[in-house]
């Protein structure tokens, strides 16, 4: 089964056209990285698969259902999205924002069950992030937030994991272990994570296959060493690179030259 189907999507801000006959698919359980230059359309994509914005033309199935038939609840708990810009100006508490994933599975005159509370502290300590807990939302850094986030996707249970640029804020050591839960999360629970990432070298190491976008089309997908060559590259980013084996994990590395 897909997790994602999309065909022949077109995008555009008001005149400007920024997706152009976008298609491909995503298996239940891939890990897949969506790469690209600044403004290729990465963010607009993401968000178009979480239903935020409706494309102009084409479609996109979710485990085979057109997006437009899902109910917002049902949807929800079929995919989250770790946005790239999360608004902050609120005084929420971690705690809170991490709780809001639970909302599809909270009705509507319900409250929140010691399971939802419970779901939520395994969001925090899987994202190392239950000693901010009782802080609040926009006192922590740049780093602790984007993980807090991802715990509020993680909350939500998902199928289908979406994040974009979910990492380039935090350490090499946070960036590392965001990685790896991400990684761990697709190969015990078989979720099916989509991850906008601007780092070539981590995509490659850890993505089954590699979208790489470029100008608003999609330049190449297929498996690190597919896409990731010299020619795409330079093309897509504008610069003369090298590509190597990382002598260790022997994943496909760039070095810009
Ligand atoms: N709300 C908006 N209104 C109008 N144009 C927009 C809007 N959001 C993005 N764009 C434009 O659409 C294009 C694609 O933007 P998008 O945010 O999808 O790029 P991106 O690949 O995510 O870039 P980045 O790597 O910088 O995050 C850019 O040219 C951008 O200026
Ligand atoms: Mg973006």
């Amino acid at each position: 089964m897909y997790a994602l189907e999309i065909e022949n999507l077109n995008f555009g801000y008001e005149t400007k056209t920024v997706l152009e006959n976008i298609s491909f698919k995503v298996k239940q359980g891939e890990f897949i990285s969506i790469i690209g230059p600044n403004g290729s359309g990465k963010s607009t994509l993401l968000k178009l698969l979480s239903n935020i914005y409706n494309p102009k033309s084409g479609t996109i199935l979710i485990q085979g259902k057109n997006i437009k038939d899902y109910k917002r609840k049902e949807l929800a708990k079929k995919m989250a999205l770790v946005p790239q810009n999360t608004v902050t100006d609120y005084e929420f508490l971690v705690e809170d924002i991490v709780l809001m994933g639970r909302y599809p599975y909270i009705g509507r005159f319900e409250k929140e069950k010691d399971e939802d509370y419970h779901i939520v502290d395994e969001a925090l300590k899987l994202t190392n992030t239950y000693n901010l807990k009782k802080r609040r939302i926009n006192e922590i850094s740049g780093g602790e937030l984007q993980r807090v986030i991802v715990a509020k996707a993680l909350a939500q249970n998902p199928d289908i994991l979406l994040l974009d640029e979910t990492t380039s804020h935090l350490d090499i050591n946070h960036q590392m272990e965001i990685l790896r839960l991400l990684k761990n999360l697709n190969q015990k629970k078989g979720t099916t994570v989509v991850l906008v990432i601007h780092d070539i070298n981590l995509a490659s190491r850890y993505s089954d296959r590699i979208l790489l976008l470029n100008n608003g089309s999609i330049l190449g997908i297929g498996q690190p060493s597919e896409v990731v060559n010299k020619p795409n590259i330079e093309k897509a980013y504008n610069l003369k690179v090298a590509i190597e084996r990382n002598p260790i994990t022997d994943s496909i590395h760039i070095i810009p030259l």
